[in-house]
């Protein structure tokens, strides 16, 4: 039988990396996550019951010789230092600011691959510097522009701008229909929702759908 590639999943989120790799793609056995959010470690206990789940990126370097070599480290890094919703971005300043820890770690296992996911806005800030540092180590970069599907669908409308509400938002009804940031009252997110299922809030259903994931995937109940 042939060996699975090892994946070590970093800011694991709900697990749309290991989601993809296992069962879209298959071939791949994700080794560890590392999600510091309650909600989604629940979500990845309850859809990944085998694998061992690692509270903070920043403790995770104690821990790395547990895993050996890893072919490919994954991570959506935090976004809010780069993100364009943001009117004060402060980029490696900001404390959530953790492409060094996944960094850090990727050489400590020795990956062969690195695969980091973020918003559009690390093109105008950081990106030049992540691809410094992969350089660095030998690494060889290449930067992709992946639409969301929901910038598709939005694409000619004239919608505000409003960060995806997490799966834990979404699983608590979403924001609310008044939710005002940067003075826009409509969110292109509760707009969408309102074109397609005439509701004021999010569905966990819709987020799941629109992110690629199997319905019911951040469905828990009190045993998860
Ligand atoms: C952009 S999301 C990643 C989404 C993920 N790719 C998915 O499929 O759901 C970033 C994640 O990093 C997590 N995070 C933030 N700081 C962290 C830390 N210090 N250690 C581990 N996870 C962290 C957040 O809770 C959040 O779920």
């Amino acid at each position: 039988m042939e060996e699975k590639l090892k994946v070590l999943d970093l800011f694991s989120g709900i697990g749309g990396f290991s989601y993809a790799c296992e069962h879209l793609v298959g071939g791949f056995e994700t080794v560890a996550f590392c999600e510091i959010d309650k909600f989604c470690q629940r979500v990845l206990r309850k859809n990944f019951p085998n694998t061992p789940i690692y509270k903070d990126v920043k403790e995770l370097k104690n821990e790395t010789n547990r895993f050996g070599r890893i072919d490919i480290v994954c991570g959506g890094f935090p976004c809010q230092p780069f993100s364009l919703a943001s009117h004060n971005r402060k980029g490696t300043e900001d404390d959530r600011y953790l492409w060094g820890e996944m960094f850090e770690i990727s050489k400590m296992v020795k990956a062969d691959w690195i695969i980091g996911e973020n918003v559009v806005g690390l093109q105008s800030m950081g990106l030049e510097q992540i691809l410094l540092d992969l350089e660095s180590e030998g690494y060889q970069s290449q930067v992709f522009n992946i639409p969301a599907p929901v910038e598709q669908i939005i694409k000619d409308k004239d919608y505000s701008l409003l960060p995806t509400p997490t799966a834990h938002l979404a699983q608590e009804g979403g924001y609310p229909a008044d939710w005002n940031r940067n003075d826009c009252l409509t969110t292109r997110i509760l707009a969408l929702e309102n074109l397609h299922l005439q509701t004021g809030k999010v569905k966990a259903e819709f987020i799941e759908e629109m992110m690629g994931y199997p319905k019911g995937w951040t469905q828990l109940d009190e045993s998860d």
